[in-house]
């Protein structure tokens, strides 16, 4: 049997250049020759891709924050069967631009949905698949409009019109779920240059991974 591959995930609130660290790690790991799946969630594969339009465009409530939790799971099963699983049994690599930590964040914290439905309900989506490496992000959020320019000039903005108060509460969430997940997860300061952020994250999945 080929040896499985490493999935690693990357988390965080919006704008601290969480798409940004992807991309260089990405080219680093390509650079030492290591095959790469990039990808992301809500996304990854073309049903899942169907779903993230249904979740990132339009008003900030037209789902109801349980059918908003189903979606983001469905679009999971999706990208886990048709993209990651596959990936990781041919002994790539996977990174993912989020996975459930978000869910738990944002339908949880953000929307109020319990951290115990939310963990059942990924338990449901994936077999309690998770990654082995989860880098945090941890920083003050860019002016989120001005993140969206830079990182993504589309109308994906659905999560980013949801008010201060639901924003303010990300960090902390994100914050708690690192403390929580010791193991897996790892918070890096978002804090400094991008080369910086970019050290500390090369660093860590030295440490780990290669
Ligand atoms: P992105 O902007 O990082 O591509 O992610 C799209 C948005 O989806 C982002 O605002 C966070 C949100 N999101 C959730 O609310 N729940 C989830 O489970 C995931 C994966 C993303």
């Amino acid at each position: 049997m080929t040896n499985p591959g490493k999935f690693i995930t990357f988390e965080g609130g919006e704008g601290v250049g969480k798409s940004t660290q992807v991309n260089i790690i990405v080219k680093k790991l390509t650079d030492l020759g290591i095959d790469v799946v990039q990808t992301r969630e809500p996304g990854g594969a073309p049903g899942a891709e169907e779903i993230r339009a249904l979740l990132v465009t339009g008003g900030t409530d037209k789902w109801q924050p349980m059918t908003e939790a189903l979606l983001h799971n469905a679009a999971r099963a999706e990208h886990l069967d048709v993209t990651v699983k596959p990936a990781l049994a041919a002994g790539k690599w996977v990174i993912s631009d989020r996975y459930t930590d978000s869910t738990i964040a944002y339908q949880g914290y953000g929307q109020g949905i319990s951290t115990e439905t939310l963990l059942d309900l990924h338990r449901l989506s994936t077999g309690d698949f998770w990654p082995e490496l989860t880098i945090i992000l941890d920083g003050h959020e860019l002016h989120r409009a001005k993140s969206r320019e830079i990182e993504n000039a589309s109308n994906e903005d659905r999560y980013e019109r949801m008010g201060e108060d639901f924003h303010q509460k990300l960090r902390q969430s994100f914050r708690d779920i690192a403390k929580k997940n010791e193991k897996r997860c790892v918070l890096v300061s978002a804090d400094g240059t991008i080369d910086d952020v970019a050290e500390r994250v090369w660093k860590i999945i030295e440490d780990r991974c290669l």
